[in-house]
């Protein structure tokens, strides 16, 4: 089907739907120019994981990481919300029964007005207490390395869930409620690969929803989703609030 037969589908299912589900990664933040992970200038690119976001990494060498996200602060810190994460605010306003779930832990989307939202890998403002656990918002770039905790002296770490970490159960109960009751998913920008965001597309399938990805290239869930649109979020997301 041409783009203007899809779009125009895909807004007749969001004007019909009475709940309605959303899954970001890091495509929809690349317009505002955050790197994303897998493309070609993407953060795995040119750095290795394994090296910066896992729990031994981070054991091995806390200053390494910490270097690294300090330098990621400071990117995401000249960052504005896009036209995607504005239209996704306003969809959150106009359908009272609303999700996002978002991969991305830059907070563009908390900035441009989301708050019904699981970030579900954490959020790059935030730091944890490696002692006593306590989360706190953290604004400072560059952070003082290594960071210590105001209450007990640990140190602190990035609040993003590395790989080899589990997503925390709260965020997997709102989201997998948000998957189990949408009419529509939207899945914008992310490559559909590291689980369990990559699975989502098929939890919401299975319980009938319509499920629509919006993405510059063909990803592995597009067999599976009802309709893919291809371009830049910023340009196609803001469509589907204009009227049918
Ligand atoms: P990826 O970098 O894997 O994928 C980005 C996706 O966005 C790709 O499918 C691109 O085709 C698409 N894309 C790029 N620019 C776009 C644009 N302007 N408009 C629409 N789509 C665009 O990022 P994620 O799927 O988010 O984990 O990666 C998932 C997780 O892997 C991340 O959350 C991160 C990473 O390791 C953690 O930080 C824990
Ligand atoms: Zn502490």
């Amino acid at each position: 089907m041409a783009r203007g037969s899809n779009l125009g589908l895909l807004k007749e299912k969001l004007a019909a739907a009475e709940a309605i589900t959303v899954l970001t990664g890091a495509g929809i933040s690349a317009d505002s120019g955050v790197p994303t992970f897998r493309g070609a200038d993407g953060l795995w690119k040119n750095f290795r994981a394994e090296d910066l976001a896992t729990p031994e990494a981070f054991e091995r060498d806390p200053r390494l990481v910490w270097e690294w996200y300090n330098w990621r602060r400071e990117l995401i810190a000249t960052k504005q919300p896009n036209d995607a994460h504005k239209a996704l605010a306003e969809l959150e306003r106009r359908c009272p029964d609303f999700w996002l779930m978002t991969q991305n832990v830059d907070g563009l989307h908390r900035d441009a007005g989301s708050r019904k939202l699981s970030e579900i890998h954490g959020n790059i403002w935030k730091v944890r207490c490696t002692g006593c656990g306590v989360v706190e918002n953290n604004r400072d770039v560059p952070i003082a390395i290594l960071p210590s905790c105001s209450r007990c002296g640990s140190l602190l770490r990035p609040h993003i869930v590395w790989f080899g970490e589990s997503l925390s159960p709260d965020d997997l109960d709102d989201c997998s409620r948000a998957l189990k009751h949408c009419d529509v998913l939207l899945v914008i920008g992310t490559s559909g690969v590291v689980y369990p965001a990559a699975g989502f597309a098929s939890v919401a399938k299975e319980v009938g929803a319509f499920v629509a990805e919006i993405n510059l290239d063909p990803t592995p869930q597009s067999a599976l989703v009802d309709l893919s649109l291809h371009g830049r979020a910023k340009d196609l997301v803001p469509l589907l609030l204009e009227p049918l």
